[in-house]
């Protein structure tokens, strides 16, 4: 296993790799509204399972968060028991400019829990803005979506934001717009392949457009701990990522399948579950690693 990660380091450029995650992981800022993407560009790793988790966990220990669905499958919506149907405004209007982001957010019936959700034509972005002549189309929409953030991000303690499984303009649009990003790891083979793409993708944008976009950490998901697989991933990828690996795993559950069928976070679906539990966990980490280190000034800087 070691050996199989050595080689695909070795292929993608080990020392560039080490370069940026030295890179990211130095400044430590502490922001109210705090605005944390989920971003992983292979799709089913856990990104909007952990969104809706991660959220509504957090929203249990008092914390106002929004969720933002920026992936065209509308998961993060639909998982929220939200009726397609019913959405006059979603995300896509917000990101073309059409309406005022306040116009968007939908109140969940689940605690300190809002939503902005996402329709199938959010997919549509990308090819609409080619028809824009403008250089550096990809960043004026940026722009569209961070400035109207900035209307609403202190009405938050926590902007949770559910990105596509791509680095299109979508993915770079939410890292544009965020301070963090938090990057899930399914626990299987290959789960690292395409991790130094991601982190160069993160770089590019640090350097052009968000010089304090930070990795918030790196989340294992889905372990089979039955499976001597699981885990070695769960090693090699703390061995690379180091302090960056969120202490808590989540395991692959059942119930964390079931949940959003029922238009539930899993604290609500099965609130005494292993899952609930895991999501909880990672929800204290999340206020730990932000909240317990430091003070926050009235512009919500961190000193
Ligand atoms: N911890 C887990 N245990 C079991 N199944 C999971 C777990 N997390 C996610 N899944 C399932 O895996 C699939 C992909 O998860 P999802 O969160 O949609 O990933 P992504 O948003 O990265 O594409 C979904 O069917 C989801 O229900
Ligand atoms: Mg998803």
């Amino acid at each position: 296993m070691i050996f199989y990660f050595n080689e695909i380091f070795n292929l993608f450029y080990f020392k560039n790799i080490s370069y940026v995650l030295k890179y990211l992981v130095v400044r430590k800022v502490t922001i109210v509204g705090k605005i944390i993407s989920l971003v992983n560009q292979k799709g089913g790793v856990g990104k909007t399972t952990t969104s809706i988790n991660l959220s509504s966990s957090l929203g249990h220990f008092d914390k106002k968060v929004l969720l933002i669905d920026l992936d065209p499958q509308s998961n993060s919506t639909t998982g929220l028991g939200i009726d397609r149907a019913k959405i006059k405004q979603s995300i896509y209007n917000v990101m073309m400019g059409e309406c005022s982001i306040e116009d968007t957010i939908i109140k969940t019936p689940f605690k300190n829990l809002s939503v902005i959700p996402a329709l199938i034509d959010l997919a549509g972005v990308d090819i609409e803005l080619i028809q824009i002549s403008v250089q550096d189309k990809e960043f004026i929409i940026t722009e569209q979506l961070k400035k109207q953030l900035e209307k609403i991000r202190n009405r938050y303690d926590y902007i949770i934001i559910d990105c596509p499984p791509n680095l299109g303009i979508l993915t770079t649009n939410a890292l544009a717009a965020s301070d963090s990003v938090l990057i899930p790891i399914q626990c299987e083979y290959y789960s690292l392949e395409g991790v130094n793409q991601l982190l160069h993708t993160i770089l590019r944008i640090q350097q052009k457009v968000n010089s304090h976009l930070q990795i918030e950490g790196v989340l294992l998901t889905m372990l089979d701990g039955r499976t001597l697989l699981g885990l070695e991933v769960v090693e090699d990828v703390r061995k690379f990522f180091k302090e960056k690996v969120f202490s808590t795993i989540i395991p692959r559950l059942v119930k964390l399948v079931e949940a959003p069928s029922h238009g539930k976070p899993i604290i609500e679906y099965d609130p005494k579950s292993k899952g609930a539990l895991a999501y909880l966990n990672l929800a204290k980490e999340v206020i730990d690693r932000n909240e317990l280190n430091g003070r926050r000034d009235e512009n919500g800087t961190k000193q």
